[in-house]
């Protein structure tokens, strides 16, 4: 597993070294070793000469032929006690320059650097300048998709400018930085929230002495891709226009509606668009069957994958009846058809396998929520097949349903005690069949091939399950299986 945020810290240091009119000036940061240059005009070899360093009155350093304040020679002012070296292999170059370590806003200021024995004698300024030290950087919150980065500078001694920026130099938006002043120093504090996997700077500026210092930090952000939204645009009976969309992930994603069987559903031209290094994707999909769609979004690079997933009604295509055997003796079998949920209105009749409409109950309607439910039972006392089917005409569908049912007439006649007895029924329903035939324009005829695989059963036939194949086909090809115990004794055989 990857944690979503990996951070290094980098530091980077400007010093600058300016000529001053009558000397130099030296601007370090605070906390770092200065330099002070210094060098008699005739650059002779000093390694048996006197120079002294001394800042407003303080000494500094002295070495005089190989003697010096780090070996002996006494009265060197504390504040620069085992802190000043000079670079004694530069000597015989006439180089009497100085390093303080550690340098302190209070070693600020002008210093002096004298070869009193020299004819004629030689003095020269040098002004040190404490800039503002390195920044903090620190990241006091963060999610999976964002970091919030805190840049602060301690104690400046001119007030800085401070800035976020990205690895290309761009100034980032951030807040209004909190500045406050405490004995003569400057403590600034500010916020930029990062969304983006990058380098980032945190720049400190001090203009009056060409001062800059800046801290760096690698911000990793996964970038996961929130849940994309799912939002219906616009919807008919017939059809839903479905729109997905992703905000703000930081790798460009892939997206796909999918249907419930995971496969890739036809859909418009995904629009994409990059703000601040997140991409923002919309993709619409026009979807006319009722099901679950999901939408799916893909982060190769990181291995990411998530998704929303919708449910669809469309209202104006019945689903296919459902039919089921309430009842049935040896002479009759009872028929009922019912459908679940469609809009507007549908009529719904009973067909023999001429197509004949069969006298039936008056059908049950109900209705909830702009959907209709309706039953409608027929009493059948002949062998054959039978079909419920579902008109709409105000939409030009049509679906139906088959069974097939066996009455043996026969036996009835010869021993209607025992069968009674026994309790099985003699008329039974063979099997079942569920078709459902999609019209898509009037006239209404069948363009479909349908496949129906019936079983023998005795007794009622079970409720059939029904299984799309191929639902990418306007025409959907269904296969029926019944289920329940098959049993041999009663008229079993294969399929009529
Ligand atoms: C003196 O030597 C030091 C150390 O090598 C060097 O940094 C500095 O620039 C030299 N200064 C002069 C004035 O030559
Ligand atoms: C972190 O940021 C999130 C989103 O901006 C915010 O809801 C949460 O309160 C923050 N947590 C802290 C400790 O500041
Ligand atoms: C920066 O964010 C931290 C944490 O949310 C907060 O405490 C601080 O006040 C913020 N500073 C500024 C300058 O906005
Ligand atoms: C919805 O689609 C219908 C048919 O295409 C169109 O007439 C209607 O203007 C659309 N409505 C919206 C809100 O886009
Ligand atoms: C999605 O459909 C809406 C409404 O028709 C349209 O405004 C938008 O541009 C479409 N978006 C895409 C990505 O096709
Ligand atoms: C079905 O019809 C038969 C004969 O017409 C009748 O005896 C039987 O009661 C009917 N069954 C139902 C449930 O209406
Ligand atoms: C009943 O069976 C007999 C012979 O077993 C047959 O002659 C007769 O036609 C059958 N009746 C019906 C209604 O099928």
């Amino acid at each position: 597993m990857r944690t979503p945020l990996d951070l290094c810290f980098c530091l980077l240091t400007l010093c600058g070294v300016t000529s001053v009119l009558y000397g130099v000036r030296v601007v370090v940061e605070e906390d770092s070793d200065a330099v002070l240059p210094c060098s008699p005009s005739t650059k002779e070899d000093i390694t048996a000469k006197l120079f002294d360093w001394k800042k407003d009155g303080q000494e500094v350093f002295m070495y005089d032929s190989g003697i010096h304040y780090n070996n002996g020679h006494g009265s060197q002012d504390l504040q620069f006690k085992g802190r000043v070296s000079h670079f004694q292999d530069q000597l015989m170059n006439g180089n009497a320059s100085i390093k303080i370590q550690n340098v302190k806003m209070a070693d600020s200021g002008n210093y002096i650097c004298i070869f009193p024995r020299l004819q004629p004698r030689q003095t020269f300024n040098i002004e040190l300048v404490v800039g503002a030290s390195k920044p903090f950087i620190t990241t006091p919150n963060q999610t999976k998709d964002q970091l919030l980065l805190q840049c602060e500078v301690e104690g400046a001694s001119q007030e800085p400018k401070v800035e976020w920026q990205d690895s290309s130099g761009n100034i980032l938006p951030a807040e209004e930085p909190q500045v406050s002043e405490r004995g003569g120093r400057y403590y600034v504090t500010i916020n930029t929230t990062v969304t983006k996997t990058d380098r980032y700077r945190c720049v400190v500026t001090q203009k009056e002495i060409s001062h800059q210092t800046s801290a760096e930090t690698f911000v990793f952000i996964s970038g996961a891709s929130p849940e994309p939204y799912i939002t219906t645009l616009n919807e008919t009976k017939d059809w839903s226009l479905l729109q997905c969309k992703v905000r703000g992930a930081s790798q460009e994603p892939k997206v796909e509606w999918q249907d419930s069987s995971g496969n890739i559903l036809p859909a418009e031209e995904p629009q994409v668009s990059e703000r601040g290094g997140r991409y923002y994707v919309t993709i619409n999909t026009t979807v006319t069957k009722t099901g679950r769609y999901r939408c799916v979004v893909t982060q190769k690079e990181i291995n990411h994958q998530s998704r929303a997933e919708t449910f669809v009604f469309i209202s104006g295509a019945s689903p296919e009846p459902y039919i089921t055997t309430p009842d049935a003796t040896k002479d009759w079998s009872l028929l009922q058809c019912e459908v679940k949920g469609a809009s507007p209105e549908p009529k719904v009749e009973w067909q023999d396998s001429s197509g004949n409409i069969l006298p039936a109950e008056e059908p049950q309607v109900s209705e909830r929520g702009g959907r209709y439910y309706v039953t409608i039972k027929t009493n059948v006392t002949k062998t054959g097949r039978y079909r419920c089917v579902v008109t709409q005409e105000g939409i030009s569908h049509q679906t139906s349903a088959e069974t097939f049912v066996f009455i043996n007439v026969n036996s009835s006649s010869v021993s209607e005690k025992v069968c009674e007895d026994c309790s099985s029924a003699v008329a039974f329903v063979l099997g079942a069949a569920v078709l459902a035939v999609v019209v898509a324009a009037v006239p209404f005829g069948l363009r479909a091939t349908n496949c129906i695989t019936v079983s023998f059963n005795q007794g009622a036939a079970p409720d059939p399950t029904t299984t799309s194949n191929d639902p990418t086909k306007d025409i959907p090809l269904l296969q029926v299986r019944v289920t329940g115990d098959h049993q041999d004794q009663n008229g079993s055989s294969n399929a009529p």
